[in-house]
């Protein structure tokens, strides 16, 4: 049975042989200390070999104690980091380069795939659909099995979008534009069903936040999704603290996942300690479970076996190499990924653009004053000291805070390629480049903001009530 803890030694990810060998290993120390019988003894011993052995097959390396499979990179984060390495994790994004994150060598460190020309070709010609300027311009540049979700959608097989936001504060930011803005194309080009996860649990775990505080901010994020232009008949939005104590399906998948990773498993792959609440330990069993198509019976009429398409930024990353290491274990599909770069910090590409740093962002409720007062007073300029510097030299678009927000904004190519050559050249000045930033996110904002106006609680509750969606299963 897939499901079971004593299955086969070959569905055995590289870290749980791992594990096998060590506890084996204590326990023919412990037998022989207690000088158990010499039959027993032998058994041990046997059984100690032939996981030994297991091991070398499965991973090329011999056993060595203490010293964790090589490929466990795949599936840890920051805790072995390099000293001279980006820091990624889903609480922390932080480069010493003004250029951003190496996001290729990061492909490379967490072991997923470069999104090529010939995969968007492959998009554009299933979706008949010109690719989203975040493909067309790298800004969702690595994935995981899209090329699986392709040849299924190529062949009619049905999947699903899930992704999430944790609500930790009020509003949103223009960063967190940037997942919801490029599911919704996807949810259009393909017109699948999708669910949108809001992890209040999470934030209830991780801040200092009352549950009460936490759903608040659930029901106002969740109106700053919607305002994304969200169709209803295809979307199911939920709060973790709703939505996890009425759905059976949702919370068996979440023990399924809870008995197959270790505390071991959790600590290599999110940096948890000994005295982390075990809230945090088991959570990422919560954020794994919607990648899972039984999760939700009504929409997809209790079918086990829909695959699951996630976009994100790549600080999610980790949740979901656990899950897709998790999957074949408790017999799903994995799900495939798409993962964006960070939107950056107003003050750099040093780190990303984070609610919890009120100062690094634009928000989606800054009024249009706003919006312009803290990008010409704190985005940080790729531009020269004087005039005369700037003129005779040019600035640098590759760490021009303004420039970077532009390719993530600007749908028109030419324009963004006069702005480049224009900027590099001398031509244009550091205060004219970000008047064309804040004349494009004025108006931008401005129009969530009346989207976001419109939206009644009637409309949120449509969403979050928990139905079938208008697609057959
Ligand atoms: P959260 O709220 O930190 O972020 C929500 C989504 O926005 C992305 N993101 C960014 N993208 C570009 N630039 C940035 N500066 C930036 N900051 C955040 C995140 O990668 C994410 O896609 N635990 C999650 C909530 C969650 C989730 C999911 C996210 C639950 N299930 C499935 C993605 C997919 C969280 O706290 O996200």
């Amino acid at each position: 049975m897939a499901d079971s803890p004593n299955c086969d030694l070959k569905s055995l990810s590289p870290l749980q042989l791992f594990e096998k060998v060590t506890e084996q290993g204590e326990k023919v120390r412990a037998l022989k200390a207690g000088k158990a019988p010499k039959d027993e003894i032998d058994a041990a011993v046997r059984m100690l070999l032939s996981l030994k052995l297991s091991y070398k097959t499965t991973t090329g390396q011999d056993y060595q104690a203490g010293l964790p499979p090589k490929d466990q990179a795949l599936i840890n984060n920051g805790t072995t980091k390099e000293e001279d390495e980006d820091l990624v994790d889903p609480w922390n994004v932080q480069t010493s380069n003004a250029k951003g994150v190496d996001y290729d060598k990061l492909i490379v460190r967490f072991g997923s795939t470069k999104i090529d020309t010939d995969l968007i070709n492959r998009i554009e010609r299933a979706t008949g659909q010109k690719p989203h300027r975040f493909l067309r311009r790298g800004i969702f540049f690595s994935h995981r099995d899209m090329d699986q979700i392709l040849h299924a959608y190529e062949n009619k097989k049905p999947f699903y979008l899930y992704t999430g936001r944790g609500p930790s504060s009020q509003a949103m930011h223009v960063g967190h534009l940037i997942p919801f803005l490029f599911t919704k194309w996807l949810q259009e080009a393909f017109d699948v069903p999708l669910v949108i996860q809001l992890t209040d649990d999470e934030k209830y775990l991780w801040k200092d936040m009352t549950t009460e505080k936490a759903y608040e901010y659930a029901k106002e994020n969740a109106r700053d999704i919607i305002a994304c232009g969200f169709d209803v008949n295809k979307t199911f939005i939920f709060s973790d603290l709703d939505y996890l104590g009425s759905s059976t399906g949702f919370y068996k998948n979440i023990i399924k996942v809870q008995k197959h990773v270790t505390f071991n498993q959790v600590k290599g792959i999110f940096g948890f300690t000994d005295s982390d609440c075990i809230g945090k330990i088991s959570f990422p069993a919560i954020q794994a479970a919607p990648s899972f198509s039984s999760s939700f019976p009504q929409i997809f009429n209790g079918k086990e076996n829909i695959q699951c398409l996630i976009p994100c930024a790549i600080d999610q990353d980790p949740y979901f190499r656990m899950t897709r290491d998790v999957a074949p274990r408790i017999g799903y599909p994995k799900p495939a990924l798409l993962h964006s770069v960070f939107f950056p910090a107003l003050q750099g590409a040093q780190t990303k653009m984070s609610a919890s740093d009120v100062n690094s962002s634009v928000f989606l409720n800054d009024t249009p004053k706003q919006i312009k007062t803290k990008i010409n007073k704190h985005a940080f300029s790729g531009g020269r000291d004087t005039i005369e510097e700037h003129r005779k030299y040019g600035g640098n678009c590759d760490v021009d805070v303004s420039f970077m927000y532009l390719t993530f904004f600007l749908e028109d190519d030419d324009k963004l390629e006069q702005l480049k050559q224009a900027y590099t050249s001398g031509e244009l000045l550091t205060g004219e480049l970000k008047k064309v930033l804040i004349e494009t996110l004025q108006p931008l904002i401005a129009a969530h903001q009346e989207r976001r106006k419109q939206i009644t609680d009637e409309v949120v509750k449509q969403f979050m009530t928990p139905r079938k969606l208008a697609f057959e299963f």
